[in-house]
C-alpha cells in the first residue's frame, strides 16, 4: 500500500509519518510550499527521508496560490462572516491538488493530512481531493481513535519520534497554534480560547507591526489593475506573488490587516481566530475603489449579494465544484472593465483613498455635477418618482400608518 502525506515537517505530521509506516503504508512526503516560513527545506526533506519515507518533495506553489486561488476570490470580495479574507481556506484546496498529482506520478492510492477532526481543515482538504479523484482513499489519523488513544498530547507524540529517532525540534510549545502562507497567519486555539484574553496584544504577529508601533507618517501605495487582476505595484508591473509580499511588507509596517473574530466553522462549533493580511487586506480595498469607478450598479449590486455565498463555498471547502467553476466564470466577465489604478495611503492600520484613475470610468462629473447645466434634466425626476412611488400611494390609501 502507498500514500502521500501532506507534510509539513513539524511535530504532528512527522508522528503521522511514522504511525503511516507501522500501518503498512509506503510513504511520499509532500511538502507544499506555500510561503510557510521554513528554517531549512532540504533539512525538512532529509528529516523525512531518515523517518522512512520512501520519497520527500517540495513543490513550490506560491504564485499559483495568489495568482490562480486567492486572486479570483478577491475579485469576488468575498470575506467569511464580513471580515475573514479566507487566507487558509484558499490555500487548502491546492495542497490536495498538490498532492494528488504526486500521488498519480507515484502510483499511491491514499492521501493522509494532519487537520483535526474538529476543525474545517479536513472538510477542504477531503472535498477538494475527492472532487479530483472520486477513489482516492482519504486518511485523517486523527478522526481515528487508535491514533487519538496513542496521542492524547504533546508528550506522547514527543515520546514517539524520540522512540523513532525522529528528530524533534526543542520548541517551546506556543500558548497558541498558528497557520502561515505568503496569504496571511492564522491563531488560533490556547489562550485564544479564552474570551477576555485580548487577541491581538496575546499574538506574537509574523507580518508586521500594531498600528501603535506604525510610524506616524501616512505611506502611499499606487495599485494597476487590469481586468480585476492587480498587475503593478508603484508602476512596476509585479507578478500576482511578488504583489503579495511586497504588499505584506508595505501593509504590515503600517499596521494594516489585523483582525480578531468568533467565526462558525463548517462542522458547526464557533472558534476564535485572530488572522494578520496586510497585502490581502490593501488589495481588497484598491480593487474596491477601482470597481466603484467602473462597475455598472446593478452588475455591484449582484456580485455584493453573491459573495457571502462564494465565501461561504471556499470556506467550507467547496472548491472543486460546478457551482464554484459557474461563480467564477461569473466574476470573470464581471470585472471586465475594471482595470485603472488606484493610489491608496496607509496611516497606522487604516487605509484611505488618495486617488483612482480608469480608461473605462462610468463616472461623469457632467452628470453628477451640482452645479448648473450639465445633461441630467430635472424634468425627469418627476414623472421617474410618480411611477416608483405608485404602489406607497396606493398602500398609504388603503392601510394608513399610523405616525
Ligand atoms: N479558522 C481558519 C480557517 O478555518 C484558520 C484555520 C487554521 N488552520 C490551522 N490548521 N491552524 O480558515
Ligand atoms: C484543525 O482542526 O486541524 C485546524 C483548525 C481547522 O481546521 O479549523
Amino acid at each position: 500500500k502507498s500514500c502521500v502525506l501532506a507534510y509539513s515537517g513539524g511535530l504532528d505530521t512527522s508522528v503521522i509519518l511514522g504511525w503511516l509506516q507501522d500501518e503498512g503504508y509506503d510513504v511520499h512526503a509532500v511538502y507544499v510550499d506555500l510561503g510557510q516560513p521554513c528554517e531549512d527545506r532540504e533539512a525538512t526533506m532529509q528529516k523525512a527521508r531518515d523517518c522512512g519515507a520512501v520519497s520527500s518533495r517540495i513543490v513550490d506553489v506560491r504564485e499559483e496560490l495568489c495568482r490562480d486561488f486567492a486572486f479570483p476570490v478577491l475579485a469576488w470580495q468575498a470575506k467569511y462572516e464580513s471580515i475573514y479574507l479566507l487566507g487558509t481556506s484558499i490555500a487548502r484546496p491546492l495542497i490536495s491538488k498538490v498532492c494528488l498529482e504526486v500521488a498519480r506520478e507515484v502510483g499511491a492510492t491514499a492521501y493522509a493530512h494532519g487537520a483535526t477532526g474538529k476543525g474545517n481543515d479536513q472538510c477542504r482538504f477531503q472535498l477538494a481531493a475527492e472532487a479530483l479523484n472520486p477513489h482516492v482513499e482519504m486518511i485523517a489519523p486523527w478522526r481515528i481513535k487508535a491514533f487519538r488513544d496513542a496521542f492524547p498530547g504533546r508528550t506522547e507524540l514527543i515520546a514517539y519520534c524520540e522512540q523513532k529517532n525522529i528528530p524533534v525540534k526543542a520548541s517551546t510549545a506556543k500558548p497558541y497554534s498558528s497557520d502561515e502562507n505568503v496569504l496571511h497567519i492564522s491563531y488560533e486555539a490556547g489562550r485564544l480560547e479564552e474570551l477576555d484574553v485580548n487577541g491581538v496584544e496575546t499574538v506574537d504577529f509574523g507580518m508586521g507591526v500594531s498600528p501603535q508601533e506604525a510610524p506616524d507618517k501616512v505611506e502611499e501605495v499606487t495599485i494597476g489593475v487590469e481586468a480585476g487582476v492587480p498587475v503593478s505595484l508603484n508602476g512596476k508591473t509585479v507578478s500576482a506573488l511578488e504583489m503579495v509580499e511586497q504588499l505584506n511588507t508595505i501593509g504590515g509596517r503600517n499596521g494594516v490587516g489585523r483582525i480578531d473574530m468568533i467565526e462558525n466553522r463548517f462542522v458547526g462549533m464557533k472558534s476564535r481566530g485572530v488572522y494578520e493580511s496586510p497585502g490581502m487586506t490593501i488589495l481588497y480595498d484598491a480593487l474596491m475603489y477601482i470597481e466603484q469607478l467602473t462597475l455598472d450598479r446593478d452588475l455591484l449590486h449582484l456580485r455584493d449579494r453573491l459573495a457571502p455565498e462564494v465565501a461561504e463555498m471556499v470556506y467550507y471547502g467547496f472548491w472543486y465544484t460546478p457551482k464554484l467553476d459557474a461563480l467564477m466564470a461569473f466574476i470573470r466577465e464581471a470585472q471586465q472593465p475594471v482595470t485603472g489604478e488606484v493610489t491608496l495611503q496607509m496611516y497606522k492600520g487604516n487605509i484611505m483613498v488618495s486617488k483612482r484613475s480608469s480608461p473605462n470610468s462610468l463616472y461623469d462629473d457632467e452628470i453628477a455635477t451640482m452645479e448648473g447645466g450639465g445633461s441630467y434634466n430635472q424634468d425627469d425626476a418627476e414623472g421617474f418618482l410618480r411611477i416608483q412611488g405608485l404602489p406607497s400611494r396606493v398602500q398609504g390609501t388603503v392601510r394608513p400608518r399610523n405616525y
